[in-house]
């Protein structure tokens, strides 16, 4: 870190408790660098983080990127920054790994270099694998619609790696409300979170309603709404949360960028946020947003209003044959869709 940033005491950043009573904090430093930056720049930004006060990082397999921030992690550790038990440390199961969740949680670990997740996600409800750098129109032939039963087999072996102490806790992510239904009263361990889309143009107040009613945390991936996502996620219509008017209202009172003001929306509204970002200042202004200057309740009623239901990240290269689009993903009717698709 270039030493022109302070050092924000991690002991002031709010920390969420989950059901298994362990704390998880509030911001987290999210590492897909939506295929624009390189994997040591994003080591360098993790380094960076730590040293600045984050004690929260989101990995995941498919980033392709856990080998380089494992180095980086064992750095900051050797120079006495932090220890591993003061990290909160998340990965996640890619689809292509679906029937062989231990050994790939085994592979993150050891390309990490620690020796367990305090929290560990099936990153995407689905088997379907689709490669790195695939373009919207992508389709596995072999994809298939959500099944009860091969989730389940998956959540098996998710219950297993708590079992043998691999990961502290074990969650969900992409989830809707029908697959919740159908999948947690046949689980034995239940998640104690839920990774799902969440900034102030697509706040899906529905679902959020119904994990935190659970006892399921949210936590907001692309809390900025995304603005350098890939491509392959973008579409016409899609709405950009740091243009929105509210947004930038209080951005402009606050005197911080718009993206702030997403992040402190979310922290307020209780969703953990994992915004990215290889660059010191903003990476600093989004973990500083957790420990200053709140939205007023005004403030947080105006930003209901900038909800339009935009989602982002809608999934289309996980659509299997004869699906007829990305809604059938998302099970908007409260159905979940099945491989002759009835919408
Ligand atoms: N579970 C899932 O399926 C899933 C899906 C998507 C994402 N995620 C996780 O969520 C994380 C965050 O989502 P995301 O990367 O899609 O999007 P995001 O955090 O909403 O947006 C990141 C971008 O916002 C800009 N930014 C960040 N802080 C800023 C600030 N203070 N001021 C101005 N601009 C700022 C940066 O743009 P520049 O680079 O141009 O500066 C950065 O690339 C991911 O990295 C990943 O860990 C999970």
């Amino acid at each position: 870190m270039t030493q022109e940033f302070k050092i924000i005491n991690p002991q002031c950043v709010p920390q969420v408790t989950l059901r298994t009573g362990d704390k998880m904090p509030i911001v987290g430093l999210g590492t897909f660098g939506s295929d624009r930056y390189t994997n040591q720049e994003i080591a360098d930004a993790v380094k960076a983080a730590i040293r600045m006060g984050y004690r929260h990082i989101d990995c995941a397999e498919v980033y392709q990127n856990e080998k380089e921030i494992g180095a980086a992690i064992a750095e900051v550790i050797a120079e006495g920054v932090v220890s591993r038990d003061e990290l909160w440390i998340t990965g996640k199961v890619w689809n292509n790994r679906h029937r062989e969740v231990e050994q790939s949680c085994r592979e993150s670990l050891d390309d990490l270099g620690i020796d367990y997740f305090n929290l560990y996600l099936v990153h995407w409800p689905f088997p379907n694998y689709h490669a790195p750098f695939a373009s919207p129109d992508d389709r596995n032939p072999d994809s298939q619609p959500f099944s009860v039963d091969e989730y389940m087999d998956t959540w098996r072996q998710m219950e297993g790696l708590v079992d043998k102490g691999l990961v502290k806790n074990i969650g969900t992510s992409n989830m809707t409300i029908a697959k919740f239904k159908a999948t947690l009263p046949l689980m034995q361990i239940l998640p104690v979170a839920n990774e799902m889309e969440l900034h102030p143009c697509f706040q899906q107040p529905e679902l959020f309603d119904y994990v935190v009613s659970k006892q399921i945390q949210p936590i907001g991936f692309s809390p900025i709404g995304s603005p350098r996502r890939p491509e392959r996620d973008r579409t016409e219509d899609d709405a950009i949360d740091i243009d929105h008017p509210v947004v930038q209202k209080i951005a402009k009172r606050l005197d911080v960028h718009p993206a702030v003001v997403c992040i402190k929306w979310g922290i307020q509204r209780g969703q953990v946020t994992i915004p990215f970002s290889v660059k010191s200042a903003q990476m600093f202004a989004n973990l500083q947003a957790s420990v200053q200057d709140l939205l007023t309740t005004e403030e947080m009623s105006q930003m209901e209003t900038a909800d339009c239901n935009s989602r982002l990240i809608k999934g289309q290269v996980f659509l299997w044959e004869g699906a007829s689009g990305w809604e059938d993903l998302w099970d908007l009717d409260g159905a979940i869709a099945t491989l002759v698709s009835n919408k």
